[in-house]
């Protein structure tokens, strides 16, 4: 089916510009790093091959202000695979509008890719997860109270977050065996177990603030796995621009609640930073998997 959207002139422009200074004139797949994983960006290029810039220099993009977001846009061979990768997202709690927050997507469609892999750091709701596990998101719900999208565009929203990917994806992580139990008595579990990421439903909350112990109850019941503030809205846009959506949260903290502990962002960007091998690993193992499926 032809896309219901096209890229932004925004987004057109940042594309030519990108080719320009990579030589590269199509990318297959796009990648956003999320809180936490943008120092995976330097883990993720062939030698030789990654060309970095300022994402405030290409036009569109807006300086990231959550600490943990850098802000850059790399393009580079993983594999032999043109990848562009964003680190350093725009949220809505940032009150810019949706336009920054999915810029990236636009950014995705304009370069060629079919493909956008979308990474974040979320709360986790469920007792058998662990701080530090990759979750591949296999469906989300949208309370941010807002779509990216305005007018009629009614975009299919079933297997937003393609089965056969994630099916890829799955295979690709647990070959690499990534998957460790965090903060673990090193004495009294493997460290390595059950490699095989799970599958989760992931609910965008529009922040700034963490959720209360009630909204978390909600979220339970609504069938939430995960908690965040992100990734929603580029997804819907990266549907309608026609690309295919893979989405990898990384569990950084138990959501309000849960624990009972109280939260802050320093712990979701240290989870990040503990994890950043395995994170590395993973979307090494999946960015040339999920390109050639
Ligand atoms: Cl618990 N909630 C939200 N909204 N975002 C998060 C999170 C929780 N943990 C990481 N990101």
């Amino acid at each position: 089916m032809a896309p219901l959207l096209s890229p932004t002139d925004d987004a057109r422009d940042a594309a030519a510009q990108l080719a320009r200074l990579s030589g590269r004139d199509r990318h297959d797949i796009a990648l956003v790093l999320g809180s936490g994983w943008s120092e995976v960006v330097t883990g993720l290029a062939d030698p030789g091959t990654a060309v970095t810039v300022a994402a405030a220099d290409l036009p569109g993009f807006v300086t990231p202000m959550a600490a943990g977001h850098r802000g850059t846009v790399t393009s580079c061979l993983l594999d032999g695979v043109p990848l562009l990768s964003v680190a350093g997202r725009t949220h809505l709690y940032e009150g810019a509008g949706t336009g920054p927050v999915v810029h990236p997507a636009h950014v995705a469609a304009a370069v060629g890719a079919r493909t956008l892999v979308l990474t974040n750091a979320a709360g986790g709701l469920r007792d058998d997860m662990a701080v530090g596990d990759l979750v591949l998101i296999r469906d989300h719900l949208n309370l941010t109270g807002r779509s990216p999208l305005t007018g009629p565009l009614f975009v299919d929203m079933v297997d937003a977050y393609s089965p056969r990917l994630r099916a890829a994806a799955t295979d690709a992580i647990a070959a690499a065996g990534v998957r460790e139990v965090a903060g673990a008595d090193p004495g009294a579990r493997p460290a390595h177990v059950d490699v095989r990421p799970a599958e989760g439903v992931y609910a965008a909350m529009p922040g700034p603030q963490y959720e209360t112990p009630a909204e978390i109850s909600m979220l339970r019941t609504l069938g939430a796995d995960l908690v965040g503030m992100s990734t929603v809205p580029e997804t819907i846009t990266a549907r309608a621009l026609g690309l295919d959506v893979v989405a990898v949260s990384l569990v950084t903290n138990f959501a309000a609640g849960v624990t009972g502990q109280p939260l802050d962002h320093a712990e979701v960007l240290a989870a990040g930073a503990a994890g950043s091998a395995r994170l590395t690993g993973a979307l090494r193992a999946l960015v040339p998997v999920v390109a050639r499926a």
